[in-house]
């Protein structure tokens, strides 16, 4: 059949809706439903959406508070970059900035911490590798979530947004520590232990 553009086909809108099309749109309508109830449905049961601390922070005085956290418990040095041992049960901060994690925080497996982290400059993503952590990190607000690491070694963070022409090299590092393991290589045994690595041990308190 032709049609041109000066003539407009024979529409057909006004015949009454097949039964089928009712039965399609009351699927599609009941699905939407379904899929509206699993948002709140998985935030409480399926335990993959921490529901953190978080409220806005000026990226100035994050910089400055991260700095005093350095400052304050800094036990060695990896090419440029501070490892920090913080105690147990404190308040510990990772600062996100194009294109670097800081600082190297070195933590006891087993010990809760609450872990603070933003963003100084843009969005960027922190991934802890090997495991499936996945986190948007935003400007201008700080997130503190209470970790306790289960498993001690060496852990990768990588930045899985896109931020820039450095992107590709913001990885930072989180060194999970064996307690006792830690207690007996500061008494001088070998604990031939995976968590002590490359790190310069520096001025261990
Ligand atoms: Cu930070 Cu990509």
């Amino acid at each position: 059949m032709y049609h041109s553009g000066i003539e407009a086909p024979q529409g057909i809108w006004w015949k009454p809706v097949h039964g089928g099309e009712k039965v399609w749109v009351i699927i599609a309508f009941v699905w939407c439903m379904v899929l509206f109830a699993m948002m709140p449905f998985w935030h409480l049961k399926g335990g993959q959406n921490p529901s953190g601390i978080r409220h806005k922070v000026e990226p100035a005085a994050y910089m400055a508070r991260t700095a005093e956290f350095i400052k304050e418990y800094k036990v060695g040095e990896d090419r440029g970059m501070p490892i920090v041992q913080p105690p147990p049960g404190s308040h510990i901060y990772l600062q996100a900035s194009m294109w670097q994690w800081t600082p190297i925080m070195k933590l006891e497996m087993g010990k809760e911490y609450i872990l603070h982290i933003s963003s100084l400059d843009v969005n960027h993503g922190f991934n802890l590798f090997p495991i499936n952590v996945n986190f948007q990190i935003v400007p201008g607000y700080d997130y503190a979530l209470r970790v306790t690491p289960n498993e001690a070694g060496n852990y990768e963070i990588i930045c899985n947004e896109f931020c820039g022409i450095g992107h590709h090299l913001m990885t930072g590092r989180i060194i999970v520590i064996d307690g006792d393991e830690a207690a007996a290589v500061d008494a001088g045994n070998d604990a031939g232990g995976l968590a002590q690595v490359d790190v310069a041990e520096g001025e261990n308190r």
